[in-house]
């Protein structure tokens, strides 16, 4: 197996990700980041994330020597065959993707390099970045034999991350020489995966059309659930007979909060702005962008509903970061419900079991719980946010007895209303119908 030196430029998750498992398959790996912090914790053997495993596979790389940390660009592309940008690409205000730090990582390598290399973008970028992380390199005086670039969008979720690396479903490289398509090749060749090679155009669209792909199937069964619950018919049982169909599948059809955190959000405004730039306005993902921020205030409407007048109550929210097995909190649900609940004049206990410290920041007067049972206490309703494995796990005659009121909403779908309705509990899901205990 021919092996390469790849330096990967931001260690946020999918750098620290793409490095961790670049290593394993036998690579010799330089992670660099400009947090002087993040990279310090690195070093120590700390992982400034929560991604299950990614620990171990660091540590495990970081023993066997293919693995290490830096602040400095300039070192770590002295003897780089590639170089992964993984830099954030948050929005700007408009939506449209702020693109100033991949041109500064551009810039940076453009000045340092020090011969032939491939320059691949990893962060999402809109279409045509390829064709200006080009024009940059050159304006540096590099020819076009000294460089080339190709695209490698990353598909991996948080919370299943090495997972998806090491098995993805598909790779897509977008290239421009047969050269950089057949180091990709030899770099991925240990990853048992169909490799789709296109044109980099297409390879950026690729990832920006399935995300926004998969924010529509969620948008489009969160719609379906409001029909059902103003119809009396049950959105999960109308998911199950959608989703035995092959051509339309069941992933991505429950129905509940909401998409949110780092990437769907984000990557579906970027689209949309790129459309608009190009010509076309792609009002289909405006919709879903639009059904998404209605699931959010679904929250609060069905908590007035239950509880008359939300000022002065006391709500236990179950869960904040914006998906289990993640202390990503980014465009969380939770965050923004919180703040609205907040504003009706609400006091919120919350829990979760990763996600609190860094909510501490963001949400100074919250209550803390030490527990899911802990925040309960004192509290009219409960309102489950994140699926974790530990609320479903739950004893729920004890949180019966705990609760103030039995309100119960269940924005993740995690329980079965029958059951809950039997235990006393005034219970909601997402388009399945209100359940009370019949007295
Ligand atoms: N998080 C995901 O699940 C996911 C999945 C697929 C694709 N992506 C895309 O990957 C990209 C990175 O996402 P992320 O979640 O890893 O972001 P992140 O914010 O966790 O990490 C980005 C890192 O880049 C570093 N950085 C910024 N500018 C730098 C510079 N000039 N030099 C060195 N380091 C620099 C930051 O300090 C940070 O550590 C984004 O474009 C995102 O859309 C993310």
């Amino acid at each position: 197996m021919k092996k390469f030196n790849v330096t990967i430029i931001g260690s946020g998750y999918v750098g620290l990700v793409t490095g961790a498992c670049l290593a394993e398959i036998g690579h010799s790996v330089t992670c660099v980041d400009n947090d002087t912090r993040k990279i310090q914790t690195l070093q120590k053997g700390h992982i400034p994330i929560y991604e299950p495993g990614l620990k171990e596979l660091i540590a495990k790389n970081k023993k066997k020597k293919r693995i290490v940390f830096t602040n400095s660009l300039q070192n770590g592309i002295e003897d780089a065959d590639m170089v992964f940008i993984a830099v954030n690409t948050p929005p700007l205000p408009d939506g449209e993707a702020d693109l100033s730090y991949v041109e500064a990582v551009t810039r940076e390598v453009a000045q340092h390099m020090k011969r032939y290399i491939i320059i691949v973008e990893k962060s999402t970028v809109p279409v045509q970045t390829g064709e200006k992380i080009k024009q940059t390199i050159r304006l540096y005086g590099r020819k076009p034999e000294d460089f080339d670039v190709a695209s490698n969008p990353e598909f991996l979720r948080e919370g299943t991350a090495i997972k998806d690396f090491l098995k993805p479903d598909r790779i897509v490289v977008g290239v421009e020489s047969k050269r950089a398509e057949e180091a990709l090749r030899a770099l991925y060749k240990p990853i048992r995966a169909p490799l789709i090679v296109t044109d980099i155009k297409s390879a950026e669209l690729i990832k920006h059309s399935s995300n926004s792909f998969l924010a529509m199937k969620i948008s489009f069964i969160n719609a379906v659930a409001q029909v059902c619950e103003r119809v009396g018919a049950d959105v999960t049982c109308v998911a199950k007979g959608m989703g035995y169909d092959k051509r339309i599948g069941s992933s991505f059809l429950n129905a509940g909060l909401g998409f949110g955190g780092s990437c769907f959000p984000k990557d579906l405004a970027a689209y949309i702005k790129m459309a608009e730039r190009a010509g076309y306005h792609f009002d289909l993902l405006k919709a879903v962008q639009h059904i998404n921020e209605q699931q959010r205030q679904w929250v609060i409407d069905h908590l007035k509903k239950a509880l008359w007048n939300l000022k002065g109550k006391t709500i236990a929210m179950w869960g904040l970061a914006f998906k289990p097995d993640t202390d990503d909190l980014r465009n969380a649900p939770a965050i923004d419900i919180i703040r609205k609940l907040q504003s009706e004049g609400c006091q919120v206990n919350a829990y979760d079991p990763v996600a609190m410290e860094k909510t501490k920041a963001l949400l100074p007067n919250v209550r803390y719980c030490k527990d899911p049972y802990d925040a309960l206490s004192g509290a009219e309703a409960v309102v489950l946010a994140t699926e974790w494995q530990v609320f479903k796990d739950i004893d729920l005659k004890k949180v019966r007895s705990l609760l103030k009121t039995p309100v119960f909403l269940d924005a993740r779908n995690a329980f079965d209303p029958v059951q809950m309705a039997s235990l006393g509990f005034d219970y909601t899901a997402v388009g399945r119908g209100s359940h009370k205990k019949s007295s």
